[in-house]
C-alpha cells in the first residue's frame, strides 16, 4: 500500500509551509541541501518545498510521497525544479529501490510522521551507499523533562490534526543509531516560540557506515 490519504492536512500543509519558509525555513532547506551531489532518494516529499533547493551537481532526484494531492502537488514542482525530480509513490518503510543505489537520502520534516521511523532508517540505510549522506531537517524530542512532559501530551492529539505527525519522537538517536555516523548536526529552537511542542529542530548529514 503506497497511499496514504491525509486529505485536511495535504490542503493546509503548503500553507502552513509557505509562512515557515518566510520565519526562516527556506534557509533551512539550502542548508539541508548545501553541497549534495550525485543520485538523490528523497522520501516524503511532500508537496515539493526541497526541489528548488537542490545544487546543479545533483544529477537526479527521486522523490516518493504516499499521500497523492501532495504527490500530485509535488510533480507540478518537479517540473520547474533545477534539477531531474521524479515524483513516485511510495513509504519510506518499504522504498522500491534497489540497494546501494542512491548517494544521498534525504528525509525532512518526515520522520516525525511515518509510521515505523526506525524501519524507515533501515530502508533509508540499505538503498544508500556506503559512505552515502542522510542528510535530514526534523525536529525532535526536547531537553528539557518538562518540554518532553508537554510533547509526549501534545502526541495525544496531534497526530490526527498534522498528517500522522509526532513531536516527541527522538529521531536523531534513532539515526545515530542506525548504522550510520553522524558528521555534522545543528540543534536549533525553530520557531522562535518557548510554547512550539515541535521543536527543537536538527539539521544534520549522517554517514552511512
Ligand atoms: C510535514 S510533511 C513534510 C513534507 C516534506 N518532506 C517537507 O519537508 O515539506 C510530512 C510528509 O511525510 C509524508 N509521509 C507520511 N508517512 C510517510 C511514510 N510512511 N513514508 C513516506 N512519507 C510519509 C506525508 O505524506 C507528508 O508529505
Amino acid at each position: 500500500m503506497t497511499d496514504l490519504r491525509h486529505p485536511i492536512f495535504a490542503r493546509l500543509y503548503p500553507r502552513l509551509d509557505a509562512a515557515t519558509a518566510k520565519a526562516g525555513g527556506s534557509e533551512h532547506r539550502a542548508e539541508l541541501l548545501a553541497e549534495a551531489s550525485g543520485r538523490v532518494l528523497e522520501v516524503g516529499a511532500g508537496y515539493g518545498a526541497n526541489f528548488a533547493h537542490y545544487p546543479p551537481e545533483v544529477t537526479e532526484v527521486v522523490a516518493v510521497e504516499p499521500e497523492p494531492r501532495l504527490r500530485a502537488r509535488a510533480a507540478a514542482l518537479a517540473a520547474r525544479a533545477p534539477v531531474p525530480v521524479t515524483v513516485r509513490p511510495g513509504v519510506a518503510e518499504d522504498l522500491d529501490a534497489d540497494d546501494a543505489s542512491f548517494d544521498v537520502a534525504v528525509a525532512s520534516l518526515v520522520l516525525c510522521s511515518v509510521r515505523d521511523p526506525v524501519r524507515a532508517l533501515a530502508e533509508l540505510r540499505r538503498v544508500l551507499r556506503p559512505g552515502g549522506e542522510l542528510r535530514y531537517y526534523e525536529h525532535v524530542r526536547g531537553s528539557t523533562p518538562g518540554k518532553v512532559r508537554f510533547q509526549r501530551w501534545t502526541d495525544v492529539v496531534w497526530p490526527y490534526l498534522a498528517g500522522g505527525c509526532h513531536v516527541s519522537r527522538r529521531t536523531d538517536e534513532w539515526i545515530a543509531g542506525s548504522g550510520f555516523t553522524v558528521r555534522t548536526e545543528r540543534r536549533f529552537e525553530f520557531p522562535d516560540t518557548r510554547g512550539n511542542p515541535a521543536s527543537p529542530h536538527v539539521i544534520g548529514i549522517a554517514v552511512r557506515d
